[in-house]
Order: C-alpha cells, then sequence, then structure tokens
C-alpha cells in the first residue's frame, strides 16, 4: 500500500505531483491511500510515492481542469476517484470527452458544486465594520460547502482591494491588509461581530432593488438558500417586504439612508472610489480606468449612456468625446443643464478592439452590461432619480433589465420596476454615425424632442 500525505484539503500541487509520479510507475488505484494533514501513515505500510517516471505520459488540459475543481470538493474520495480516471486516461485519453462515462459524469457534478459553491461565497459574504487599532476593518463569516475559501481569496483582494477585510470560516481565516493576503486557523461563528453600520448599507441597497410584484420565492431560495439566510443582514428583511407594499418599502429606504448619516456625497464618493478597483468582469484589463458616473447626487435626472470611449477611457470622466458634444448640444437645446443632472454609463470600462495605434469602439455584451448592473443599482440607491433616461440600447438593457427596441420603446415614461421614471431614446453616436446630413437632422430633431418629453415629464 502507498500512503500519500497532502498538506491541505486543496492542495492540487501536491496530489497532481504525486499522481504524475504513480501513474507513470504503473501503481493501480486500488493500491494508493490518500491522507490529508498529519494523520498517522504507518496503518497502511510504507511503500513511497516512486520517484522514477518510468513511463512518461501526457494529460488532456481538459482533465487537469477538472481536477484543479474537483480537488476543492468535501467528497473525502475525490482524491482516489480523480486518480482513478487519470489511470485509465493513461490507456484512453478520449474518455474525458465521454459524457456517458459514469466516473466523468460523476467527477463532472462535483466540480460544478465546487464552482456553484465559489459563485456562492462571492454572492452572499457580508462583511460587518469593526474598529481596531489601525482604524476600520470588514469582517465577514461564511460556511463553504467545500474548500472553496484559499482558492476564492484573490476574487475578495481584488474586489475589496481599498478596504481591511477578514472573512472567517470554520476550516480557515483569511485577512487583507490593503496590501496583501494572509491566512489564519478556523474559527467559529461566535467570532464574526455582528450587526453595524455596513448592514444599513446592504438592506438599502437590498430593499431599493427589491421589487414584491416580481418576487418568486423558488427561485430566490435557488439563488439564496436557505443555509445562507442567517448570515444576510437583508434577509431579515423579506418577510416584511413580501408582506408591505412599495409605500413601506420607500420608507424603508428612507430611513437607511439617513442611517447612512445622510451623508450621500461621501458614500457616493466611497462608492466611486471602489469602482476604481472594479474587476467584475474582464474589461478592466484593457481599459485605462473605471469611468464612473458624475453629477450632483441630489440630481433629479439621470442619464445612461452605453460605455465610455476612446477620450473617456483617458479622462475619466464620461461623455466627454464626440457624443458627449453632441449629448451636451441636444440637452442644451431642450433646456436641460448638464451640471445639474447625473451622466453615466451602463458600462464603466471602455471595450475596443486595438487595431494597430487605433482602438476601436466594440459593443459590450449581455454578460458585460449584467456584471457592470451593480454599479448602476448602486448609483440609482444613492441618486434615487425622478426620470432615468436610457441613451440606446444597452443603456435600455441596462435601465428595464431587459432587451429593449428603441423604437417600440421610445419617448414615454415607463415605470422602472426599482422606482422612478424611465425614458428611452437614441444614443448620440447614432447620429454621429449618420452619412446622410438631412437624416441626420431629422433624427437629431428628434432626439431633442424626445429629451425635452422627458424633462417636462419629471417637472409636470
Ligand atoms: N458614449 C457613451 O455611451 N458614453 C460615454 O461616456 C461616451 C460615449
Amino acid at each position: 500500500m502507498r500512503v500519500v500525505g497532502l498538506s491541505a484539503e486543496d492542495d492540487f500541487e501536491g496530489w497532481r505531483d504525486a499522481a504524475r509520479a504513480l501513474a507513470a510507475a504503473r501503481v493501480p488505484p486500488s493500491e494508493i491511500v490518500w491522507q490529508v494533514g498529519d494523520q498517522p501513515v504507518d496503518l497502511f505500510g510504507d511503500e513511497a510515492v516512486p520517484q522514477s517516471t518510468a513511463h512518461p505520459f501526457r494529460v488532456p488540459r481538459a482533465f487537469l481542469d477538472l481536477a484543479q475543481a474537483v480537488i476543492l470538493h468535501s467528497d473525502p474520495q475525490r482524491f482516489a476517484l480523480l486518480y482513478t480516471l487519470l489511470a485509465g486516461l493513461i490507456e484512453q485519453p478520449k474518455r474525458i470527452e465521454d459524457r456517458a462515462d459514469p466516473l466523468v459524469r460523476r467527477l463532472e457534478e462535483k466540480a460544478k458544486a465546487v464552482h456553484r459553491d465559489i459563485h456562492k461565497m462571492r454572492a452572499f459574504v457580508r462583511f460587518r465594520e469593526i474598529e481596531d487599532d489601525s482604524g476600520a476593518r470588514y469582517v465577514a463569516w461564511f460556511e463553504p460547502e467545500h474548500h472553496i475559501v484559499r482558492a476564492n481569496a484573490r476574487f475578495f483582494a481584488d474586489r475589496f482591494a481599498n478596504m481591511r477585510w477578514s472573512i472567517l470560516t470554520p476550516e480557515l481565516s483569511i485577512h487583507w491588509d490593503g496590501a496583501a493576503l494572509a491566512e489564519g486557523p478556523g474559527a467559529t461563528k461566535a467570532e464574526a461581530p455582528a450587526g453595524d453600520p455596513i448592514e444599513d448599507v446592504w438592506k438599502t441597497y437590498y430593499a431599493s432593488i427589491f421589487n414584491p410584484a416580481r418576487l418568486k420565492t423558488g427561485a430566490m431560495l435557488k439563488e439564496m438558500p436557505r443555509k445562507y439566510w442567517k448570515n444576510m443582514p437583508e434577509t431579515a428583511l423579506v418577510k416584511e417586504l413580501v408582506a408591505g407594499a412599495r409605500q413601506r418599502e420607500t420608507a424603508m429606504v428612507q430611513t437607511a439612508r439617513t442611517a447612512m448619516g445622510g451623508n450621500i456625497a461621501g458614500a457616493w464618493e466611497k462608492l466611486r472610489d471602489e469602482a476604481m478597483g472594479c474587476t467584475r468582469c474582464h474589461l478592466y484589463r484593457h481599459a485605462s480606468q473605471t469611468v464612473f458616473g458624475e453629477g450632483p447626487v441630489d440630481a433629479r435626472m439621470m442619464f445612461v449612456g452605453e460605455q465610455p470611449g476612446d477620450q473617456e477611457d483617458l479622462a475619466g470622466h464620461p461623455f466627454v468625446g464626440p457624443a458627449g458634444q453632441m449629448f451636451n448640444r441636444a440637452i442644451a437645446e431642450a433646456g436641460i443643464e448638464r451640471a445639474g443632472v447625473y451622466v453615466t454609463n451602463a458600462v464603466k470600462h471602455f471595450k475596443f478592439e486595438q487595431r494597430g495605434k487605433r482602438r476601436i469602439h466594440s459593443k459590450p455584451d449581455a454578460g458585460e452590461i449584467s456584471a457592470c448592473r451593480w454599479w448602476y443599482e448602486q448609483e440609482r440607491l444613492l441618486i434615487r432619480p425622478e426620470m432615468t433616461v436610457a441613451l440606446g440600447a444597452t443603456a435600455a438593457r441596462q435601465i428595464l433589465g431587459k432587451a429593449a427596441t428603441i423604437t417600440a420603446m421610445r419617448g414615454r415614461a415607463l415605470e422602472l420596476a426599482e422606482g422612478g421614471l424611465g425614458w428611452v431614446t437614441i444614443h448620440p453616436s447614432f447620429l454621429l454615425r449618420m452619412p446622410d446630413r438631412e437624416r441626420a437632422a431629422e433624427e437629431y430633431a428628434m432626439f431633442v424632442e424626445d429629451l425635452k418629453g422627458a424633462a417636462k415629464t419629471l417637472s409636470s
């Protein structure tokens, strides 16, 4: 019997190196015992992992990807199951593609469960604010089903780069000091703080996006299993919100806004700073910076564009390039003062294709729009605009939460699910792209009419 000792539950490298050597020596799966940590090993004999790689072999990339996820599963059999498949792949490399193979299926199910758990941790971790010697620190409690915490740590470090935080879990704790990640021992729920100001922000956020008319309990439970409810401040609101109507909801939002200390401008600045480190989708990798919304936090009107263009990306401000100039001219003609409105984009990073020295605008896809919805919702929560004007189809999708045709929607007030009115019109860059000057002038006049309509509805 060979006994392989792995350093931790998620020790993928340890498993991979041992498995590679054992498989090269053609050691059958039945002769290996996999152990984690410092349990006694002498029960099983003393044959070591072979050092030589007598019969080298190649492993399909798909297997390594699968193994990397499955290693994080909580099933103690996972190491042996993976090794069994690895041994089988030496004879039959194509087996990994056989979806009907019971072992491949079983391992794929495990990989899926791990990915779901990773997603849940990202979606449901909630920080509570505490004070320590160095100031504010944010601490969260989370109970994962699988060994995913270490693998997920980098995500939180990128996402909350500007905060000092700790995530406590039964198996291990991770800490971020603003520069480096550190690990500590597991904790108990009692060690995590309960109830404090950041919960108000979450509750406000949740209450502001909650729409009783749209509540689908089944879907909600699927996304937010009961296991997690007890850790989440907003779940305390669910019963109340279901029972109450919009009036109640609005009152709660007002209360929670006041709980932020009434400092909406401060909260907005914090939000913008946080957005500067956004990695919610891949677009941050090539863009110069996040281009956040701008304007007074008490603006009654919000304009939503598509995404920053080349010039906005460099300047860090929305609507300052050619489309921005067209926008400024049209709103001025419609009697709207730019300094009095809040201007933002559905997607906050510039998406482009590099062609030689030029960066050519590329349309954001549904996934990118949806990843960026977080920031749009947070902006709405703070600004609470009475009228939100979507410029073009991408913005319309963001404000309505679904795909929309401009021609079918334009020029009339629409009730928005989160409150306030919406208004859909064209994007000013549409006018810039029109080769026919006469048609462009007609379209421009219609654009100005749409803007006037929105302003008039707001003041009526
Ligand atoms: N187009 C947009 O949609 N937004 C900008 O900020 C600039 C151009």
